[in-house]
């Protein structure tokens, strides 16, 4: 028995990268996982299919964010899933979904900012808002933000705001949560391989550049982000709420002096 034996996990963007990671890992823990994806029906059919080739249960959910009637597709996709699997309320909700930006403020155009925003604020805010019915005492509620908050990148500026904003929500909502046993914490990865940063990390020079300003050397895969998740998703993270858990592999801390 997994440490989430029946319970059941909504991930969004859980179809590729850190998201897919995040839902093979909670499923591998007994989960039943809601895997929602934005458009790309052959990832999400790919992650099902992995969750259930090593004895799992998952279902996808498709609902492109920042379309209007997307929560309204997503929660009809939602509850019709857990239903055919004979569940009627969520445990743990992974806001994983987002969207990246690489303008600086003189390039960054008010459309960009709005989608932004739309993506990776709003949507995660409404998800939570029409979740909280479904939402089991001593359920889970994890935001992924970015180290982007943390340190300036200049060419990120639109993308750290919108990240700041979702990092904002965790504690005045771990707060009203926290008598109904809910948690309420915000990931935040530094540089991770996958589709999103695949640009990057194509190029050898800045992958080097982020490694020199990484204590442990190298890039994140989605499957260190995903472990933390895990943790405090499951029993052992009861007592972690309300806060923005680092997971870079230490990134940025300071002037790495050779030993
Ligand atoms: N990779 C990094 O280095 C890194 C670092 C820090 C934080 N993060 C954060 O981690 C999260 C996941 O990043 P990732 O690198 O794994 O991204 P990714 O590889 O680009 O995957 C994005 C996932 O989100 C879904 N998605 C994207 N836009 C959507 C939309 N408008 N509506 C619905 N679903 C949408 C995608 O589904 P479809 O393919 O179907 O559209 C996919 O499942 C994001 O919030 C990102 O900001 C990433």
């Amino acid at each position: 028995m997994g440490e989430l034996t029946g319970k059941a996990a909504l991930v969004t963007g859980g179809s590729r990268g850190i998201g897919r990671a995040v839902a093979l890992r909670l499923a591998a823990e007994g989960a039943l996982v809601a895997v929602h994806y934005g458009g790309n029906d052959d990832a999400a059919k790919e992650t099902v299919a992995r969750i259930e080739a090593a004895g799992g249960r998952a279902f996808a959910v498709r609902a492109r964010f920042g379309e209007s009637g997307a929560l309204d597709r997503l929660f009809e996709g939602l509850t019709a899933g857990l239903a055919a699997h004979g569940v009627d309320g969520l445990d743990v909700l992974v806001n994983n979904a987002g969207i990246i930006s690489g303008s600086s403020i003189g390039q960054v155009t008010e459309e960009e900012f709005a989608a932004l925003l739309a993506v990776n604020v709003s949507t995660p805010f409404f998800v939570i808002k029409r979740a909280l019915p479904l939402l089991n005492d001593g359920g889970r509620i994890i935001n992924m933000g970015s180290t982007a908050s943390r340190f300036a990148v200049s060419t990120q500026i639109a993308y750290t705001v919108s990240k700041a904003a979702l990092e904002a929500m965790a504690p005045s909502l771990a707060n009203e949560l926290g008598r109904r046993g809910i948690t309420v914490n915000t990931v935040a990865p530094g540089a991770v391989r996958t589709d999103m940063t695949a640009g990057h990390t194509a190029i050898p020079e800045v992958v080097a550049g982020l490694e020199s300003i990484t204590a442990l050397g190298r890039l994140g895969e989605p499957e260190d982000v995903a472990d933390v998740v895990g943790f405090l998703a499951g029993p052992q993270g009861r007592w972690v709420t309300g806060q923005t858990v680092d997971v870079s592999g230490g990134t940025y801390l300071g002037p790495i002096v050779p030993a």
